[in-house]
């Protein structure tokens, strides 16, 4: 029942002097490509500092071809932050960085990840049937074909089987609207739809707060059923453990039972589903009609019409 957190060693890259945090490589990129933007706009501003000779050389060794055929090869494999082909994508930037003579240069930090062990998900409905979901669609294949298992990064493992309640996008406005309905939560896993201004841990973090024992959440923007977007859950960004400086070799890091950590992971495990399991269940719910407001889906087929409870339970089990 520990969250499966385990420290390792990860790497960065960068080329000015101030190093960014370690998981945002391809944030940094991006970046420096707006950076880039600004400066060109706004040369008068400060034309003569070398983040504008940078920048400008950043970008005139690129276009939109190129930038497409490095975000083809970026994006070819995954690249979960603390793996080998992580560092692949390290040394590709590095590489490239170099080729253009930038000041290249390749650190390490020491920061907690938290990768999935297993996950298993069944929805049991009202006639007595049930699904079995396939969490690892896709996962199984070759090794070098291999993509990461459906999961939200620091979510705490667990097993749970209780009645879903669909809660749209899990904000508190919403929580509001179904206890107008009467439609009470606690006890009850949360079947949510990413979007309305909250990110995973916010819908997790309300979640929690009004009682539910899990959160399912899925993507619509997709519209490709079968994916599943996997992101953090984790309150706050950067290293839990070194809140707010860089996580070092040697360097001060509190222990993972300090409060000031504790209060960054979610109470309550999660899963993100894909659209078209999420569907599954939603079109099986019972109870209560939502408000007419949740059936403007962005998918056509807005199946947002009873919230639950239940009768459709699910057993849920992360670890
Ligand atoms: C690059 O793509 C953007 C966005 O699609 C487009 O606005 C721009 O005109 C393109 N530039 C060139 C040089 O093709
Ligand atoms: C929901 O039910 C729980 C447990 O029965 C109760 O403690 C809580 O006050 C209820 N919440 C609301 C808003 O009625
Ligand atoms: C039982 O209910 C589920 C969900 O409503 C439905 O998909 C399934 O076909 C039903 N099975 C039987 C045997 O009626
Ligand atoms: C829930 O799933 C777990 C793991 O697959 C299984 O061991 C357990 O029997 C299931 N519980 C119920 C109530 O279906």
């Amino acid at each position: 029942m520990s969250p499966p957190l385990t420290t390792i060693t990860t790497t960065s890259i960068f080329s000015q002097s101030k190093p960014p945090p370690p998981l945002y490589t391809f944030l940094f990129l991006t970046t420096l490509c707006f950076l880039a933007f600004f400066y060109i706009l706004n040369p008068s501003q400060n034309p003569k500092t070398t983040l504008f000779h940078t920048t400008t050389l950043f970008l005139s060794s690129s276009s939109n071809s190129t930038i497409s055929s490095y975000l083809h090869s970026l994006t070819l494999h995954s690249h979960l932050a603390g793996t080998n082909p992580s560092l692949d994508t390290v040394n590709y930037v590095f590489s490239f960085f170099k080729k253009l003579k930038l000041e290249t240069h390749i650190r390490e930090y020491q920061v907690l990840l938290s990768y999935p062990v297993k996950s298993t998900l069944s929805a049991h409905f009202s006639n007595g049937s049930f699904v079995n979901f396939n969490m690892n669609e896709f996962v199984d294949i070759s090794e070098s074909e291999k993509i990461v298992a459906p999961y939200h990064a620091y979510s705490p493992s667990g097993t749970v089987h209780a009645k879903v309640v669909f809660v749209n996008y899990g904000r508190e406005v919403d929580y509001n609207a179904l206890g107008v309905l009467g439609v009470n939560v606690s006890g009850c896993v949360v079947l949510a739809r990413k979007g309305g201004g909250l990110n995973r841990g916010g819908v997790v973090k309300i979640a929690e707060s009004k009682g539910a024992v899990a959160v399912l959440l899925y993507a619509e923007e997709g519209r490709v059923s079968g994916g599943v977007e996997r992101g953090t859950v984790m309150r706050g960004a950067g290293d839990p453990l070194t809140p707010g400086w860089a996580g070092v070799e040697g360097g001060e890091r509190l222990g993972l039972e300090d409060s000031e950590v504790l209060e960054r992971f979610p109470k309550i495990p999660s899963l993100p589903l894909s659209f078209g399991n999420a569907d599954v269940i939603l079109g099986s719910l019972g109870g209560q009609a939502g408000p007419p407001e949740w059936r403007h889906s962005v998918d056509r087929r807005s199946r947002v019409l009873r919230v639950g409870p239940g009768p459709t339970t699910v057993n849920f089990t992360y670890q």
